[in-house]
């Protein structure tokens, strides 16, 4: 059943296996869509709490001349050495401490470690690959990243960014330009005051990283609210536009205790009737605010939007978002729309249970949306790949990897058309592929220049 995909430790698949296409994988498609996740749960006869606290799981699925390869490993951080050693796992994480404190869930431990200045973080960086130059690290919401090569997923070696720069951790979810630069936000605690963010830009071609502050002259503020994951965010009109993921509550971290991931259904959904879905939500800062301004009125003024920013007797600006959608996670877009005006989102459906079991295409223009499933099928974050010269927004395709809970369904990587969602091709792989979190698809050399 579901449950026991859920929780049961991966195995390493260190050679390329070949998986059988059916239908017709696009001869343009050149490339390796490299992916992370937690992979293994218990070490000796020790057991993680909590899904996000297992080991990195480091798969890719390589794309040439219509061909399909598979493999896998763990990543060789220092919390994954020293507990296989040990037999036991010996480094905590944010779900699962050594000593447990059970009258503490993950915030407050997470704030504890703050308060204290921040003892060493665990580097088992489980949540996504990211670039910064020429190379791809996986990386979590720590201070460490480990550096993997694409091809033959060998962990290379760790980075600190307290080396770099004055972060003690940055986040899993960096953006690029298209000059080939990285950006990411990192968050500076000192002693007890209150954490600082700092926005650092990594340089495309060199090593090293640099500051880049911002500052903005009015307050902008809205209800509190949970984000994990930004769709996108570009200007228009003397506007900021950007679109989150938000939830009201944490509840979603307490779902993915392993306790009640693998609980049966029935109990599940009766567990976590409480449980906030996520919304998708545009938020509209306006730019030309001046303090005199009129108060108590929206001062957004693009025609086409319903979100509101009114000013507030004492001159901050209160924000009230527009709810795009319900029900969708792990968003991803056409990366060639970043930071620009865009049309389409793909994700995964999010409705009462944290086992996403479809994968969707939002069209924001018309709020409709189309999905793609299969029964007992689970598939992953949906990452988009566009057509050679593809001038339409969704032209190209999409690409998840799909594990089944039906043993007679191996996994496979799935194909779609991301204009009408219709399967192109499927590639099944005679091998255990675990469920992941995040990754990117990273074209090949060749196809690059002949695009
Ligand atoms: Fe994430």
């Amino acid at each position: 059943n579901m449950q026991s995909i859920i929780s049961r430790n991966g195995l390493e698949t260190p050679e390329p296996v070949k998986a059988e296409v059916k239908g017709s994988v696009p001869s343009w498609l050149q490339g390796t869509l490299l992916r992370n996740g937690p992979g293994l749960f218990s070490v000796g006869n020790s057991e993680y709490n909590h899904w996000f606290d297992g080991l990195s799981l480091i798969h890719s699925f390589t794309f040439s001349g219509g061909e399909v390869t598979y493999r896998s490993k763990y990543l060789k951080s220092e919390t994954y050495k020293r507990n296989i050693k040990a037999d036991r796992i010996v480094v905590s994480e944010f779900g699962t401490m050594v000593y447990p404190d059970p009258c503490k869930n993950i915030f407050a431990r997470a704030m504890t470690h703050f308060r204290n200045i921040i003892p060493d973080f665990t580097d088992n960086n489980l949540i996504n690959i990211i670039r910064y130059g020429k190379d791809y690290y996986a990386s979590s919401e720590v201070n460490y990243i480990n550096q993997v090569d694409p091809n033959s997923l060998e962990t290379v070696s760790r980075e600190n960014y307290r080396n770099h720069i004055a972060v003690n951790l940055a986040t899993a979810h960096p953006h690029y330009d298209r000059e080939g630069n990285t950006y990411n936000m990192g968050t500076a605690i000192i002693g007890l005051g209150r954490p600082k963010y700092v926005i650092f830009k990594v340089p495309g071609n060199a090593s090293g990283m640099s500051l880049k502050l911002k500052a903005t002259s009015f307050k902008y503020y809205t209800d509190a609210l949970v984000v994990f994951h930004h769709i996108n965010a570009y200007e228009e009109d003397g506007h900021v536009v950007f679109d989150i993921i938000t939830y009201k509550d944490s509840n979603l971290y307490n779902m993915f205790y392993l306790h009640n991931m693998t609980d049966e259904t029935d109990n599940f959904i009766n567990a976590n009737k409480e449980f906030s879905p996520p919304f998708c939500q545009r938020f509209i800062l306006p730019l030309s605010i001046q303090k005199d301004s009129p108060k108590g009125t929206n001062l957004v003024t693009l025609t086409d939007a319903t979100a509101q920013a009114v000013m507030q007797d004492d001159g901050s600006i209160y924000c009230k978002p527009d709810t795009v959608f319900k029900g969708m996670e792990l968003p991803g877009i056409n990366y060639n729309f970043n930071a620009r005006k865009y049309r389409y989102f793909y994700g995964s459906r999010l409705e009462w249970s944290p086992h996403p079991n479809k994968i969707a295409k939002v069209d924001i223009v018309t709020r409709t949306h189309i999905e793609w499933q299969q029964e007992n099928c689970y598939p992953s974050e949906p990452v988009f790949v566009g057509s050679p010269g593809a001038v339409e927004e969704d032209d190209g395709v999409i690409l998840s990897s799909v594990v089944s809970s039906d043993p007679n369904v191996s996994p496979f990587l799935l194909v779609l058309n991301a204009r009408t969602f219709e399967e192109i091709a499927r590639a099944s792989v005679p091998v255990p592929v675990h469920m992941d979190l995040h990754g990117m698809f990273i074209p090949s050399t060749g196809s690059q220049e002949s695009s």
